[in-house]
């Protein structure tokens, strides 16, 4: 199974200068709890903004040009990447734009975490076709314990 999870702000944003552009706390431990134990696949730029492998999961970076990442798995392409996973496991896209806009036609499931607010950043979501997904959990908060904007966690099905 094929899952994408994202955090996107109001305007669509996800990024700035290689960098998220809020910190959220309960969404890094939604994050970490979802993705745990499971592999992530991240395209290269996604994993410079990270700077290192995420712990407690087998990370894959998809690249044209990549020739070694220490501690990382390199794919040439996103079915290079899947394919390295047997069907049954949950496999993570974890970004970034590039590599979300080639994951919304094979995903299966898709955790959103809307930001309830607009941010200036040279890096949008994809557009989505809503009408293939559907909302099956939804979790809204007015704000963070350090947030001072709503957010919320939803997870999509394809329909199928
Ligand atoms: N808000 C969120 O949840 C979230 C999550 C993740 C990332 N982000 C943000 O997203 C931004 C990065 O996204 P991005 O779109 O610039 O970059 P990206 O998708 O992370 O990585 C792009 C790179 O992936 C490789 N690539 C892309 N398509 C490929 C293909 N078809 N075959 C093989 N390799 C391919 C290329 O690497 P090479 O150049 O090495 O060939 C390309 O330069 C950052 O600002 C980051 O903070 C936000």
């Amino acid at each position: 199974m094929v899952s994408i999870i994202v955090a996107v702000a109001q305007n669509g944003t996800i990024g700035d200068k290689n960098a998220l552009l809020w910190h959220i706390s309960e969404d890094l431990r939604f994050f970490k709890r979802t993705t745990s134990g499971h592999p992530v696949i991240m395209g290269r730029k996604t994993y410079e903004s990270l700077g290192r492998p995420l712990p407690n999961r087998t990370n894959v970076v998809i690249s044209r040009t990549a020739e070694h990442i220490e501690g990382c798995t390199i794919a040439r392409s996103l079915e290079e990447a899947i394919a390295m996973f047997p069907a049954d496991e949950e496999v993570f896209i974890i970004g970034g734009a590039q590599i979300y806009a080639l994951a919304l036609d094979v995903a299966d499931r898709f955790y959103l975490t809307r930001v309830e607010h607009d941010y200036e950043g040279d890096t949008k979501f994809p557009e989505w076709d809503e009408s293939q997904w559907q909302l099956v959990e939804q979790e809204a908060y007015p704000c963070g314990e350090k947030y001072p904007y709503p957010f919320a966690f939803e997870r999509y099905e394809r329909v199928k």
